[in-house]
């Protein structure tokens, strides 16, 4: 490990100011919030501790098959979740935006569940994709552009539960 990048203390503080911004952005309406895993699972139940209004909580689990399908952009849901997006506020919560390719993806077939609102809330964004079509509306921290762990992050499955987020050598 290289250094701490993000301290628990600096992410509970910033989680808890994202589900203030969450409560006031949803004044009414059904919300789900769907987490993509694995990389979500620990943000996530901070992140629905810290809304203040109704809401369901569900799971994606998205897969690409490879290098080459992956830049053709298929991605197949292995979890689908199994509850009615339509007419509901989606929040789809995700680790981290690096090249914003899964998520996009993901999007697309969420988008044509005709959900009332679609958005994405981030913990860390990369600022590497320049061209999303469906920036987050919700970002925690801008990321260093370094492999991070922790907090979800892993790398090889190891250093999700980190209750900090460092950078890798
Ligand atoms: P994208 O599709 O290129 O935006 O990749 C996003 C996914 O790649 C995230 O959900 C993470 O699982 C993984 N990822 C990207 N950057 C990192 C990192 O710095 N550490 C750990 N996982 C990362
Ligand atoms: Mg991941």
């Amino acid at each position: 490990m290289k250094r701490i990048a993000l301290s628990a203390e600096q992410i509970q503080d910033r989680v808890a100011q994202l589900g203030d911004e969450i409560t006031r952005a949803y004044p009414d309406g059904e919300l789900l919030v769907l987490g993509l895993l694995k990389g979500s699972f620990i943000f996530l139940s901070d992140l629905v501790r810290c809304v203040r209004r109704p809401l369901h909580v569900d799971f994606l689990v998205a897969s690409s098959y490879g290098n080459e399908t992956q830049s053709s952009g298929f991605v197949h849901l292995v979890y689908d979740p199994e509850t009615e997006l339509a007419g509901k506020h989606i929040l789809l919560v995700e680790d981290i935006v690096d090249s914003g390719r899964t998520l996009s993806r993901v999007i697309e077939v969420l988008q044509q569940r005709n959900p009332r609102s679609l958005e994405i809330c981030a913990l860390l964004d990369k600022h590497v994709a320049t061209h999303l079509t469906y920036p987050p509306k919700f970002v925690g921290f801008d990321a260093p552009n370094e492999f991070l762990v922790g907090y979800g992050l892993d790398h090889a499955e190891s250093f999700r539960h980190l209750p900090y987020i460092a950078s890798l050598q």
